[in-house]
């Protein structure tokens, strides 16, 4: 199972510093504030980065600097972003032929309310795939339902499963590809194991736990023992 470890803006550079030591022999996916991602050169995690700049401008964060950091994998569409329509529809699509075009791996988050029926993920997914010209196969879907970002719940595993199946089944129906699907939202080393034990999710995206670097370890260690 793939881990994501998503700090968002967090951690001041002495505390960045010592969780780059600690988390040297972990195969995880580390998504650090940008200013610090030049510091992760030394371990077995791979690095990630939390965004791409759509834009070639000042301030931007360009593909090419993530080239060169061998970055292997970006969010796109988090829900944090949507909200402050930073990743539009469209500026999403822009995004994704450009990793891709880069071999990089785009992580399509895509969120809703629980008690929502599917149409707003379906809108999120469709908006995607209709693309041509793109390998569907190398994007990655990570699910968070909205109410669980960041607000640290009990998760409702029913739920979990029920949504993670559909995206699933329904990309393998409308688009003939097989896609990894991660989960995200209020993971942390008390709710993994029963989020290993569904079986269906191939990954996990981790925001606050992600900063805490025992908590980390314990969630590491729960989903490879
Ligand atoms: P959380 O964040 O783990 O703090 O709920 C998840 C996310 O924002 O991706």
């Amino acid at each position: 199972m793939l881990i994501i470890l998503n700090h968002k803006m967090n951690l001041t550079i002495k505390e960045i510093k010592a969780y780059e030591e600690a988390i040297r022999d972990y195969n995880v996916v580390l998504m650090p504030q940008t200013p610090y991602m030049g510091l992760f050169t030394n371990g077995k995690y791979i690095l990630g980065s939390q965004c791409i700049s759509e834009y070639n401008a000042t301030g931007g964060v360009s593909v090419d600097a993530l080239v060169h950091l061998n970055v292997k994998y970006v969010l796109v569409g988090h829900f944090e972003r949507r909200n402050i329509n930073r990743d539009t529809d469209e500026i999403i699509k822009f995004k994704i032929k450009e990793l891709l075009k880069n071999n990089i791996l785009p992580i399509l988050c895509i969120s809703d309310n629980e008690e929502n029926n599917h149409l707003s993920l379906i809108n999120q997914i469709d908006n995607v795939f209709k693309m041509n010209e793109i390998n569907l196969s190398k994007i990655l879907i990570a699910y968070e339902p909205i109410n669980y970002i960041g607000t640290n719940q009990n998760i409702n595993l029913n739920m979990v499963k029920e949504k993670i199946l559909f995206i699933k089944k329904y990309i393998t129906e409308n688009y003939s590809t097989n896609n990894q699907v991660l989960y995200g939202g209020s993971v942390n080393s008390n709710n993994v194991t029963e989020l290993k034990e569904l079986k269906i999710i191939d990954g996990l995206l981790i925001g606050s736990a992600s900063l805490n670097i025992n908590e980390v370890i314990n969630i590491y260690n729960k989903i490879n023992n």
